[in-house]
């Protein structure tokens, strides 16, 4: 049965898939100490208090500077694995049952670290996760602040993995980086059948422009953020009309203002496949329960529209329909025996 009020107990339990995580974020304080020191990598930092204390942003690109010369640490093939395993055990602690796993392979090959050192770490555990009692994908992610030209070089040699990759993406800073600048290479990764995502994050300059390129133009699969479509109500219904998934990531979100709270239960409310996600868990000291549970303290929601919001977890996810159902019926069954 629904319980009556929402516990942090009720909803890390509920089955519910990952859709907007950055492996590179997932980097805790003492793996990233450790790192530093099997790999002799100075960060500037020796304590988990200075590595915390380090996490100070209040926008995107302070966010940013802080994220990329921390994946120093992350040089061998099983660094990378075990940046991925240690995810995925908190993936399980948290139920969660599926997820798509975002990584930017370009902060890696840009400072001397092989694509293939980045690719075959990842997939290694995703070959592992199943043993977990998690299932997996990875999502390659382009930094949108380089070039296209960088961003095609990836793709190409993303294709020589192909097998091992289920989608891309977009991330980093989106100043003067919108979807356009990314047109091309993503046609081409559509015609290699890959999925489809890109982030447009919120409150940026021109956002609702951004929006509209990357589901008019670009005709992503899905949004990652893309809470500013509220100012739209026409692409509201395009997105709600297709089945469109938005991943939203509320406390990621408060750490550079409001988490969009009152947006995100305006979209579900309206019928939209958002999503809640954590985005970069380990510098928001947030797993995807714990975002959960942080939107229903902060504003009024229903049990019923928690148990809506893992439904469209799995629903806006990149899994066959038969994958879905059965998940579906997870949640069906977790609900009853509450
Ligand atoms: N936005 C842009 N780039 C990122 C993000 C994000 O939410 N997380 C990690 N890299
Ligand atoms: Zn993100």
């Amino acid at each position: 049965m629904l319980p009556t009020t929402l516990t942090h107990d009720f909803i890390k339990g509920l089955p519910k898939a990952e859709l907007h995580l950055h492996l590179e974020g997932t980097l805790e304080p003492e793996l990233k100490l450790a790192l530093a020191e099997r790999n002799r990598v100075d960060i500037g930092q020796t304590t988990i208090e200075e590595v915390k204390r380090s996490y100070q942003f209040d926008s995107l690109s302070s966010f940013l500077q802080v994220y990329y010369p921390a994946m120093n640490v992350l040089q061998r093939e099983e660094d990378f694995y075990q940046l991925a395993m240690a995810y995925l055990h908190k993936a399980r602690e948290h139920n969660i049952r599926y997820v798509e796993l975002f990584f930017d392979p370009q902060a890696h090959t840009s400072r001397g670290v092989a694509f293939e050192t980045v690719i075959n770490g990842y997939h290694w555990a995703v070959r592992e996760s199943g043993a977990l009692g998690v299932e997996t994908a990875l999502v390659m992610c382009f930094l949108r602040d380089m070039s296209a030209q960088s961003a095609a070089d990836t793709l190409e040699q993303a294709l020589a993995h192909r097998d091992k990759i289920l989608g891309v993406g977009l991330d980093s800073d989106e100043n003067g980086n919108p979807p356009g600048k990314f047109r091309e290479v993503f046609h081409k990764a559509r015609q290699a059948g890959l999925h489809l995502t890109m982030h447009c994050d919120i409150d940026q300059h021109n956002s609702i422009g951004n929006i509209r390129q990357a589901l008019l133009d670009i005709q992503v699969d899905r949004l990652d953020h893309g809470t500013n479509i509220v100012e739209d109500p026409e692409l509201v219904a395009y997105v709600r009309d297709r089945g469109i998934g938005l991943t939203c990531c509320p406390v990621s979100n408060g750490f550079v203002g409001d988490m969009k709270g009152n947006e995100i239960l305006q979209l579900l409310r309206a019928g939209v496949k958002v999503t809640v996600n954590s985005d970069d868990p380990a510098y928001f000291q947030s797993y995807v329960s714990d975002d959960m549970f942080a939107l229903a303290q902060n504003y009024p929601m229903t049990p019923a529209e928690m148990v809506q919001l893992a439904r469209n977890s799995f629903d806006a996810s990149w899994l066959s329909d038969d994958r879905k159902a059965a998940y579906q019926q997870e949640i069906t069954d977790y609900v009853a025996g509450y």
